[in-house]
């Protein structure tokens, strides 16, 4: 097992407190933080990897609750003095209810059931779990700058850390099941073979293409991918090693989710704008297609049996679906509201599933197309809600992969009665 628990320790001991293991270049907050004991030691422990916007805006906890989140991300209890004046200072100043940001759950007649697995490395933002053919569970942990897998019947775990400064986005699997993962930081996509343990790192050949985000292969085992700050979309040919990549016209397109279709198109979400791609595997040549209403921004997109291409309008706070035969959109409110902000989606034998990700719990939404009927659950995440499903996929039986970014938690959530294909 990987020891890589970040330590209290191990971070005052470093000049900057920003380790470079885990360091986002994080600049000191808009808002600072109320006066108070404990201020100074949560804003050098807390911000190795994210601002302290974080705390701010989290939904306050008790002090067991903070407990509970901070020891997902960093280990105190080599130093219990100061553990308790910073969990003091948490409770005090964010306690439980603080900003609520409350779901609206919708009832219904779908039972599930939720299993959940706790990643080993503290803080890693684990994300974009995927199942192999073999039911090997994998994911990376981006600000962990590792890659691992779940073994579901056994629950044995794995991670190996990635080359240092990785910090993977994503992780695709081939036919082969050598796991493909986005370099979001250092502008690589690099591939993990499982049987010797190692990486083949592809440079992007453009230096503006610096931030590989979610990548998919095609039908014929291609990969294509999103740089979503860099504006760019672009392919890699395994059997060769290269990697051709356009810029996007629209400005803020913010490129983000990349999904194939049943005729081998490649669709990419705008995730700044009200847009949506597609590429021609063929041709390349790039289509833009509006979406109806101003202010909508899409995180995650999936394919729907018919080709129709089901979205998520996070910025609205609604599903939608777009119709590429006739040029239409549909949209539908999302049970909590205009600032709930869906976020992953996918579309397993014609149910669409996703969550709604700026509500506290964390929604699981699932929709009937046939219907038009929303049904909704929270989403576990130990004995606290936080964290969020930032990517979802099937898995090979038709159930569903999600995650907790704020825990380290993957989940499998399976339909009552269970889906054997
Ligand atoms: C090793 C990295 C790391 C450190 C150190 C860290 N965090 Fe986090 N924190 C994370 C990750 C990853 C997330 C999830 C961010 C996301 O969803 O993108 C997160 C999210 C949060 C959230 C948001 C919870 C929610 O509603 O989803 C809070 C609150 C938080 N952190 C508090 C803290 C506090 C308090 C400390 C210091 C005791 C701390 N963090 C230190 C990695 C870290």
């Amino acid at each position: 097992m990987l020891a890589r628990a970040l330590s209290l320790a191990a971070l005052l001991a470093s000049t900057s407190l920003a380790g470079p293991a885990f360091a986002q270049g994080a600049p000191a907050a808009a808002v600072p933080l109320p006066a108070g004991q404990g201020k100074e030691l949560v804003e050098g422990v807390c911000t190795a990897c994210h601002q302290v916007r974080e705390i701010q805006r989290s939904m306050g906890y008790s002090k067991e609750g903070w407990k509970e989140l901070a020891a997902t991300m960093i280990d105190l209890s080599k130093t219990p003095d100061q553990r308790e004046e910073i969990i003091s200072y948490l409770a005090t100043h964010f306690p439980e209810g603080k900003n609520p940001r409350p779901a609206k759950q919708v009832d219904g007649d779908q039972q599930i059931a939720f299993k959940q697995w706790t990643m080993p490395s503290l803080g890693q933002r684990s994300r974009d779990p995927v199942q192999g053919k073999d039911g090997k569970i994998w994911y990376v942990g981006q600000f962990g700058n590792v890659i691992g897998w779940i073994n579901p019947d056994t629950n044995e775990i794995r991670e190996y850390p990635l080359p240092s400064g990785s910090y993977p986005h994503n992780v695709t699997l081939d036919k082969d099941g050598n796991a493909w993962w986005t370099g979001n930081k250092n502008g690589t996509i690099g591939k993990f073979d499982p049987k010797t343990e190692k990486n083949t790192v592809y440079k992007m050949p453009d230096p503006k293409v610096k931030d590989p985000h979610t990548a998919e292969f095609d039908q014929k085992g291609i990969l294509w991918f999103s740089a979503q700050h860099s504006q760019h979309v672009g392919r890699l040919d395994p059997a060769t090693g290269d990697i051709k990549v356009w810029p996007l016209q629209t400005p803020k397109a913010q490129p983000y989710s990349v999904k194939i279709d049943s005729k081998g198109n490649v669709w990419v979400s705008c995730n700044g704008a009200p847009c949506l791609i597609k590429i021609d595997p063929v041709t390349f040549e790039i289509s833009e297609f509006s979406l109806p209403l101003a202010g909508t921004t899409v995180r995650r997109i999936d394919i729907g049996p018919d080709d129709r291409v089901w979205y998520v309008n996070s910025g609205r706070g609604r599903l939608g679906v777009y119709d590429p035969a006739t040029g239409l959109a549909k949209e539908w409110d999302s049970p909590s509201g205009r600032t709930s902000h869906p976020y992953g989606i996918a579309v397993i034998d014609g149910i669409v599933w996703y969550n709604e990700s700026n509500v506290r719990p964390d929604m699981l939404v699932r929709f009937d197309p046939k219907t038009e009927k929303f049904q909704s659950w929270p989403i576990p995440s130990g004995g606290i809600h936080a964290g969020i499903v930032r990517h979802m996929r099937p898995t090979k039986e038709g159930n569903l992969l999600i995650h907790q970014s704020s825990t380290n938690r993957i989940t499998l959530v399976t339909p009552r009665p269970p889906l054997t294909r």
